[in-house]
């Protein structure tokens, strides 16, 4: 089975014995929000997310995230047949790996095969399904890759977590040697290829116009109750701006807001619906919304930016009002995930420097975890570290 095929395989993880090695390769969890498949998913999706603690706070939790997602499930259906009846996150996801593999057998054949394992936080498939798969292959060394570029604790931090519990529930505590990328949302290829994706853009719009559209980078909103822990979201996200700013080195005007807050807690803002009212308010015709902390279509993209916003703009009289393309499976950005991967196996460090430095006001014991075994930093040499 090459690895493509082991890609597309429809349901959890799938062993590949053929490729049962003489040596193990290395197994790359990669970990992501995840999202509805079908509509029968939408449910139990929306359950797991407004239960999950470490996304966000509610008082007696378990009861009223059940009622959330009970009352908002109707309308987020809705929303998901509008746009083919289903998340297009794991297709994408699968895509990027198998791609991502292929560059990673060429550019670092000592640590080949390279074999990708799909990790979502609240759809399958889960952390244990990513787990199981690994032993079943055969894996021993294994990275844990966030698909977020931008740290948070409530997406890649929730995600690392639900992943060393994972390992905990299956009893398969010792069996990988563990390293984390936990973030990459300043790497150069990263940067370069939403740079890309920007330029492609602006060839939306006629040439005399192009100088003068608004670029409104827009990422997923997080509640304030995490921000003010002092998560480092806002300021990694700012700090991807500032790099494809930079890379880009164009006239542009720009802006940075916030999306998709749901449920009766305060958002990190501006968000991106007010600013596109009060952008239209100031006359503003021409406007580029980037998706800058999202790396492939989802219903954040397809639905609430492509549907929802281009209505509230085109209402608003913003005649020029589009969206640049999601990274998804662009050439570029492969090549960016293979890099990080390459990177991070030549560096030896087992995670970044800030993955250990916990945010001011956190309260989770879980946070900043480590596996029983994880990769010296540095070094690369095996060690084993406390959970
Ligand atoms: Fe950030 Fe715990 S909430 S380290």
């Amino acid at each position: 089975m090459t690895i493509r095929e082991h890609a597309v395989m429809p349901h959890k993880q799938q062993s590949s014995p053929q490729h049962m090695p003489t040596r193990s390769g290395t197994g790359i969890v990669m970990l992501n929000l995840g999202g509805p498949e079908t509509l029968a998913d939408v449910e139990p999706f929306l359950l797991r997310l407004f239960v999950d603690r470490e996304l966000l706070r509610l008082p007696w939790q378990d009861v009223l995230g059940r009622v959330i997602a009970k009352r908002r499930a109707p309308r987020v259906r809705d929303l998901y047949a509008a746009i083919g009846g289903g998340s297009p996150i794991l297709r994408w996801t699968r895509e990027q790996g198998a791609g991502m593999c292929e560059r990673l057998d060429a550019l670092s054949p000592e640590t080949a095969p390279h074999r990708f394992y799909v990790s979502f936080r609240y759809v399958a498939p889960f952390a244990d399904d990513a787990v199981l798969a690994m032993k079943a292959d055969g894996i021993q060394r294994a990275i844990a890759f966030t698909q977020y570029p931008q740290w948070s604790c409530a997406t890649t931090g929730s995600s690392l977590n639900e992943l060393w519990r994972a390992l905990r529930r299956q009893q398969l505590d010792d069996v990988f040697e563990w390293s984390i990328i936990d973030r990459w949302g300043e790497h150069d290829g990263f940067v370069r290829a939403v740079a890309g994706a920007v330029r492609e853009g602006l060839q939306l719009y006629a040439p005399h116009e192009r100088d003068d559209v608004l670029l409104l980078y827009s990422a997923h909103s997080l509640p304030l109750s995490v921000i003010d822990r002092g998560d480092a979201y806002p300021a990694e996200v700012a700090a991807t701006v500032s790099r494809v700013t930079t890379a880009l080195a164009l006239p542009n005007p720009h802006l940075l807001c916030y999306q998709s807050d749901v449920g009766p807690v305060r958002w990190l803002g501006a968000s991106t619906e007010s600013v596109i009212r009060n952008l239209a308010a100031q006359g503003r015709k021409n406007v580029l919304v980037v998706p800058i902390a999202f790396t492939s279509d989802h219903i954040e993209t397809l639905s609430e930016i492509d549907i929802e916003y281009a209505h509230l703009a085109q209402s608003l009289g913003m005649s020029g009002f589009r969206r640049a393309p999601s990274l998804n499976a662009r050439p570029d950005f492969l090549d960016a995930l293979a890099d990080i991967v390459g990177d991070h196996l030549q560096d030896g460090m087992a995670y970044s420097r800030q993955y250990s430095t916990r945010c001011p006001g956190c309260s989770n014991s879980a946070c900043r975890g480590v596996p029983s075994r994880v990769r010296c930093a540095r070094t690369g040499d095996r060690q084993t570290m406390g959970s």
